[in-house]
């Protein structure tokens, strides 16, 4: 079985509630009828119901067994206004406010995890990454003892041998435009736990650069030198090391050649970039030019499940990010 179908399989075994916000967009739709004919979740789709079932007449899907629910209308709505001014009156919210978030089908559903209606959330293939992490921040939060939410993308590279045979896990690409080097740190440290907890890999954490072992001096560089230190002092047992370049990380007769003591030289299966430059860019690199599958990105560091989709999403993507985030909920 693949990734994707052991994704899936798990799913179907811990039965899920999954919001998902975009209640009318078609592929989201699509994805709904998947979840639903496989069993990888229960659904709730947020929105106005008669438009929901218009657009799904219209695409022809079949959407019965999806639970509807309608901000304004719905039972929840009174109990999230009050609950979202009491967490934010300290930032300028006041309740007409209050209830103009609550009305908004992102922030809504948002709340319904906190409160734990649903138990995760995906959205995405209309909001920006922005519109759809900014609520989780605000509502949900981070775990206890994280300090900064980052994300992970699994990538699976055909016909590579690289990595775990292709399989690597890139973070973060997708939510810290300039992290500092302690927040650099606890993201390497995040996604080298999603390695192992949701991909069984060991992991073999590289923090990259442009530079490897001193080769370059910049406080670009400086920066990842810093943060490989914070590893190394937090997650002493963990493969990890840096700064170093993506081909001696991952290519063993580059590592040799550049950095012959390192520990993960040549097995690199954890890739972390030094910005959302750098990741945004290089995952996007992979994905089309390699034609790697890119599953995600996966919020870390969250207190409940909340994962973002590209715009450019297919519908199977949303059905394996649907699936993914009912396994994070279940964990
Ligand atoms: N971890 C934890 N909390 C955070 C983080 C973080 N990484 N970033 C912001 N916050 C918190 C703040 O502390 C703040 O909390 P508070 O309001 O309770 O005090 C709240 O979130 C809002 O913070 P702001 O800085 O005002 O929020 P901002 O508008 O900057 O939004 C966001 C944060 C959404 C993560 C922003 O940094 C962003 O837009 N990042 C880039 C996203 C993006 O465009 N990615 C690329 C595309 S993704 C793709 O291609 C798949």
């Amino acid at each position: 079985m693949n990734f994707i179908e052991t994704l899936r399989e798990k799913a179907i075994k811990v039965q899920k509630t999954i919001v998902l916000p975009e209640g009318t967009e078609p592929r989201t739709l699509k994805a709904t009828q998947i979840i639903l004919e496989k069993k990888i979740a229960k659904p709730i789709l947020i929105g106005n119901p008669e438009k929901i079932n218009a657009a799904a007449k219209e695409l022809g899907v079949k959407i019965d067994g999806a639970r509807i629910v309608d901000p304004v209308n719905s039972e929840y709505y009174e109990d999230f206004v009050n609950t979202f001014y009491e967490m934010r009156k300290a930032k300028g919210v006041d309740m007409e406010k209050a209830r103009k978030m609550m009305a908004d089908e992102v922030y809504f559903a948002t709340m319904m995890v906190k409160k734990d209606v649903a138990d995760g959330l995906v959205s995405g293939a209309i909001h920006s990454t922005g519109d759809t992490i900014r609520p989780a921040l605000q509502i949900i939060k981070t775990k206890p003892g994280i300090k900064s939410v980052s994300s992970a993308f699994v990538m699976i590279v055909p016909n590579c041998e690289l990595g775990s045979n292709g399989m690597f896990l890139f973070g973060d690409c997708a939510v810290n435009p300039n992290p500092t080097s302690a927040e650099l740190a606890e993201s390497a440290i995040l996604t080298a736990q999603t390695a192992k907890s949701f991909c069984d890999m060991d992991p073999k954490v590289a923090l990259l650069s442009f530079s490897t072992y001193g080769s370059a001096k910049h406080e670009f560089v400086d920066k990842v030198v810093e943060a490989v230190k914070i590893v190394h002092e937090t997650a002493p047992d963990l493969a990890a090391d840096g700064e170093i370049q993506a081909d001696a990380a991952m290519v063993a007769s580059v590592g040799k050649t550049k950095c012959p003591s390192s520990p993960i030289a040549g097995q690199a299966n954890v890739m972390i970039f030094p910005d959302l430059q750098s990741g945004n860019i290089g995952y996007k690199l992979v994905q089309r030019l390699a034609k790697a599958e890119a599953v995600g990105p996966f919020l870390q560091g969250i207190a409940k499940p909340v994962n973002d989709l590209s715009r450019g999403c297919s519908v199977d993507d949303i059905v394996n990010v649907v699936a993914a985030t009912a396994i994070q909920a279940a964990n």
